[in-house]
């Protein structure tokens, strides 16, 4: 007996007759950015019917997105934007002290602030998100870095399944890469995937003066060179073609300088899964994969075949219109969209980022209990994970005025540290900027002109940030789900301690540089004050951490439906990317990641998305 367990869809209310033949796709992707769409090519390639649903729609071409220089204009665009306000702890009083707080004034445009206008309505920290094709790694700064061995190996440890291991993972790096930095053959890369990867030469060397004199200081002070007024620009040209993504098997403990590896193609243009989705459609027309854009799942619908067998997916409700959710600044509830729906053949595959999934999983069924009966949803399959184990890379920075506007800053190259709290892994990344960075907030970054120099870092292994969630506002699909990180809950104090040890380095890298340069003194706005920040009063180690806390960001999220062992109440997934409890759905993005992967999440991400493609072709039903 066919029995339907929850058709709670807004959809079916509309009263709409669907036209749509049963099992008109073997495979279902939702969501098409690093997880879902290499994964939906993937699976059309393998022979499969595939149906790929974006909720956004194609920018690619565009040249704003093409150009990873412009990174943080596109990441501003409200043709792709999605914007989430989040909470950084259960404190509101904590809250309020976060320097970018964002609220909305009684006329609807933002304020970003301590000191909110009368009647403007707080929003949280902002968090900003693409929907587009491609997702995220069209805004992002195409940073391309592959986690640490033990990333991997965590999974495989607690999973009991070796296909996690590192040198398996590893294969699948080579497998999907088209290297375009290393000679043809280098070991430890891939020159025939699709996945292409470039990086700056260091061509700027020769003219960057100020940019040199800093990168002679910082590869000093990160021990890639013992002295540095004896480096010559050759020896500062190796050093920033250095490989971050090598096979050397002590790679985790490499520290200094290194290039800035990207996923960008041949002509140093921005590559996402857009183009290897176009592309693909391109060589084979008649691959059976089929795009549709604006398009947004709002419900999974349900069979029951017997009592004995868990309920498995039969059907999505999605609705087909721009700008339907309402994180999208565009959105406008009077715009008008049609419903659609699609019969699931074999398998539904949800990929819509670590706040996506979990919300579109809990509003169809799965997730605590508790939190789905107080919405009155009918509970599918009882999966506590669901939404819980948020976390993310902390970020900081060190933020200066130079002495003098910065000629030829040069640009594109890397830092990693070991600090005394790592677990034996360098555990910071850091890179120089001539701009602003200071985290997220509409329209950011705030403009500090040519004499700016920033050195954000990344805490690449942090502990205490998995303890977020992502819970329901309510049974609207539209509405943006509560997002709360929980940052420096246990286990903070070493968190904290290598964070305090990337400030330092920052400001000793500063204090390095000669005044013969003109750039010193600096005068440091943050985390420290005033002229040689590192000797101010508020710059004891206390007050750097304190600091630290109040105003970390974050960008990176993961681990909201965590792959786990199968006899760990609190996992979601098994080591197959299979949902606990029911049939016929996997989630396959930067939710399933049981810890933040390294210091940058878009790679693992598409590592996985192809891991996912042959455990499902293998499973082949
Ligand atoms: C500003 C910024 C800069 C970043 N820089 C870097 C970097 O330099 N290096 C790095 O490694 N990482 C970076 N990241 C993070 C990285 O880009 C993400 O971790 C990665 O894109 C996650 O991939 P994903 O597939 O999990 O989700 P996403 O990239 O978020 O893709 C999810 C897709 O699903 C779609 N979707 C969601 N819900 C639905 C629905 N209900 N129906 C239909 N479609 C839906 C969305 O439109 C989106 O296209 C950055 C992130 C941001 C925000
Ligand atoms: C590298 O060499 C392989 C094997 O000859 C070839 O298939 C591939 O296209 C080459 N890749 C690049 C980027 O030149
Ligand atoms: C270096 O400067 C010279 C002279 O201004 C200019 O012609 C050349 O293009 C510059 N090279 C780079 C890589 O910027
Ligand atoms: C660094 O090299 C310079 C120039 O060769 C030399 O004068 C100086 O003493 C060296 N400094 C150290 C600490 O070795
Ligand atoms: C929605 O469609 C109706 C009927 O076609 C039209 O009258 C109305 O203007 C549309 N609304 C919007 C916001 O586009
Ligand atoms: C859930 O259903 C009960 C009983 O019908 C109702 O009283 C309650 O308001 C509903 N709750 C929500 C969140 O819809
Ligand atoms: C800290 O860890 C303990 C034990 O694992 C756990 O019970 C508690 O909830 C954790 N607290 C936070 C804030 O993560």
């Amino acid at each position: 007996m066919l029995k339907t367990v929850a058709i709670s869809s807004l959809i079916l209310g509309l009263g709409v007759n669907y036209v749509a033949s049963q099992n008109e796709f073997d495979y279902i992707v939702v969501g098409s950015g690093p997880g879902g769409g290499p994964l939906a090519v993937d699976l059309a390639k393998g022979g499969h019917t595939v149906l790929l649903l974006e909720a956004g729609d194609d920018l690619s071409e565009d040249p704003l997105y093409e150009n990873i220089d412009r990174a943080t204009e596109a990441s501003n665009d409200p043709r792709s934007r999605w914007d989430f306000f989040v909470k950084h702890s259960d404190d509101p009083e904590q809250e309020l002290k976060y320097k970018h707080m964002t609220w909305r004034n009684p006329d609807g445009s933002f304020y970003v602030g301590l000191d909110p206008p009368e009647g403007a309505e707080q929003l949280g920290i902002y968090y900003p998100r693409a929907a587009t094709l491609g997702g995220c790694a069209m805004h992002n700064a195409a940073v391309f870095h592959l986690p640490s061995d033990d990333n991997w190996n965590y999974i495989a440890d607690i999973t009991g399944d070796d296909s996690w291991r590192a040198p398996e993972m590893r294969k699948i790096f080579e497998e999907i890469e088209n290297c375009h930095y290393l000679a043809n053959g280098t070991a430890g890369h891939g020159f025939s995937g699709w996945l292409e990867s470039n990086q700056d030469t260091g061509s700027w060397l020769g003219n960057a003066t100020d940019g040199t004199e800093l990168l002679k200081v910082i590869a000093e002070s990160s021990g890639s060179v013992g002295n540095s007024t004896a480096i010559s620009d050759a020896d500062l040209r190796t050093l920033v073609n250095r490989d971050i993504n090598g096979p050397e098997p002590n790679r985790d403990q490499l520290t200094g300088v290194f290039g800035m590896a990207t996923h960008t193609d041949a002509a140093g243009h921005r590559f996402s899964p857009a183009n290897y989705i176009k592309q693909a459609l391109k060589e084979n027309p008649d691959l059976a994969l089929q795009v549709r854009y604006n398009s947004f799942l709002t419900n999974i619908q349900w069979d029951q075949l017997s009592a004995e067998q868990p309920p498995a997916v039969m059907a999505i409700d999605y609705v087909v219109g721009p700008s339907a959710y309402k994180a999208d600044p565009r959105y406008d509830p009077n715009q008008n969209t049609t419903a659609g729906f699609s019969w699931v053949g074999k398998e539904l595959i949800i990929a819509g980022g670590a706040f996506n999934t979990p919300q579109i999983l809990k509003l169809s069924g799965i997730g605590p209990a508790e939190e789905l009966q107080k919405h009155n949803i009918t509970v599918v399959s009882d999966v506590p994970g669901v939404g819980e184990n948020l976390g993310d890379n902390y970020e900081g920075g060190v933020l200066s005025m130079a002495s003098k506007p910065f000629e030829g800053f040069g640009n594109r190259y890397v830092v990693q540290l070991k600090t005394s709290a790592s677990e034996g892994n360098r555990d910071i990344f850091l890179w120089p900027l001539n701009s602003g960075f200071e985290g997220f907030w509409p329209g950011y970054p705030d403009n500090y002109g040519p004499n700016v120099l920033t050195i954000p870092f990344v805490h690449m292994d942090p502990r205490s940030s998995n303890g977020g969630s992502v819970t329901l506002r309510s049974v609207d699909p539209f509405e943006p789900p509560e997002i709360n990180f929980r940052f420096f809950g246990n286990d903070s104090e070493k968190d904290l301690q290598a964070m305090l040890e990337a400030v330092k380095f920052a400001q000793k890298v500063k204090a390095l540089l000669p005044e013969s340069s003109g750039l010193a003194p600096f005068d440091e706005q943050h985390p420290c004050t005033g002229e040689d920040g590192a000797a101010a009063a508020d710059c004891s180690d206390e007050a750097i951490k304190e600091y630290l806390k109040l105003q970390t960001y974050s960008h990176h999220a993961s681990g909201t439906c965590a792959i786990g062992a199968v006899d760990d109440p609190m996992a979601v997934l098994d080591s197959k990317f299979r949902v606990k409890g029911v049939d016929r759905l996997r989630v396959v993005d930067a939710s399933v990641f049981p810890k933040p992967p390294g210091a940058f999440p878009v790679l693992p991400t598409f590592m996985i998305s192809k891991k996912a493609a042959k455990v499902i072709l293998e499973d082949g039903r």
